[in-house]
């Protein structure tokens, strides 16, 4: 269960990052785009989710995309050959333990991986190893405690903070996204730059209430129902009604903030 909800092994998780991915594929991959022949590192591709966005917005640089999951590189090569792109190599394999030589690459991307990661900077310093003098990292993190929402009920806040609680129980860092800029930092890359990547949703958005609100948002709070309850975070009656409360943000007069964050580094 614990793995499962963690790094996105189970169907709801991996379907949840999808989901994610999709809606959010242009605020968040915008602004990334490799030049031809480049060669890229996609640490933690999990199933796919941003390798597809990877793959599209580069068609013309190489990408490798590792996990440390077998199953999850599976799933993410059936993906990617599905969509038939061309521009992808896949290697199951550990960040902290990269299987490529010092400085193998042009450009290094990571996604919502060091927000499961006991030490960040470890793994920050072993992908700078393999990075180029002169290449860029890229990492994108949420951060819970960027939320509010409209209507607010005492229910519903206790529901998401119970996610916060249920991720700092499982070793995560939900909190992570602030303390990008001082993770690259302290990792000794240069010109560190972290950019906000606000998400407003309000029902003139139908696209992201169903993406973003109820498929990412709330589904990942609905994720921790059985560890909340179970731990004492809340009652099974409170959390009904805070879930309720939470769909509440995606009727016409509900709005919903969020922000991720996106920071980029050179070596
Ligand atoms: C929440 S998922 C994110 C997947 C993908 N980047 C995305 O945004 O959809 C985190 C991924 O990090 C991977 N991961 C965790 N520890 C790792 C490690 N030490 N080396 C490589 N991958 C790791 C997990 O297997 C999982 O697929």
């Amino acid at each position: 269960m614990r793995d499962d909800y963690v790094h996105g092994y189970s169907e709801e998780e991996a379907n949840r990052l999808k989901d994610q991915a999709n809606t959010l594929a242009n605020l968040m991959h915008d602004d990334t785009k490799y030049p031809a022949d480049s060669l890229v590192l996609e640490a933690g591709c999990g199933v796919g989710a941003q390798t597809i966005m990877l793959a599209k917005n580069s068609p013309q640089a190489h990408i490798t995309s590792i996990d440390i999951s077998q199953e999850s590189i599976k799933q993410a090569r059936d993906l990617i050959e599905k969509n038939g792109f061309k521009n992808v190599e896949f290697q199951t394999a550990d960040l902290f333990n990269l299987p490529f030589e010092d400085e193998s690459f042009d450009h290094v991307f990571v996604c919502f991986v060091l927000e499961h990661l006991q030490d960040p900077i470890a793994a920050l310093k072993s992908l700078k190893r393999v990075l180029k003098k002169g290449g860029s990292i890229t990492v994108i993190e949420g951060d819970h405690g960027s939320c509010y929402f409209y209507p607010e009920t005492k229910e519903a806040v206790k529901a998401w903070n119970c996610l916060i609680e249920c991720q700092t129980g499982f070793d995560c860092n939900p909190m992570i996204g602030r303390e990008i800029y001082p993770l690259l930092k302290n990792s000794g890359f240069k010109d560190v730059q972290v950019t906000p990547k606000i998400v407003y949703v309000d029902s003139s958005k139908p696209e992201l209430v169903e993406g973003f609100n109820k498929k990412t948002i709330i589904a990942m709070v609905e994720g921790v129902k059985d560890q909340a309850i179970a731990s004492g975070l809340i009652d099974a009656e409170s959390w009904e009604k805070g879930i309720k409360d939470l769909y509440k943000t995606t009727e016409p007069d509900g709005v919903f903030f969020y922000n991720f964050f996106k920071g980029k580094g050179i070596k």
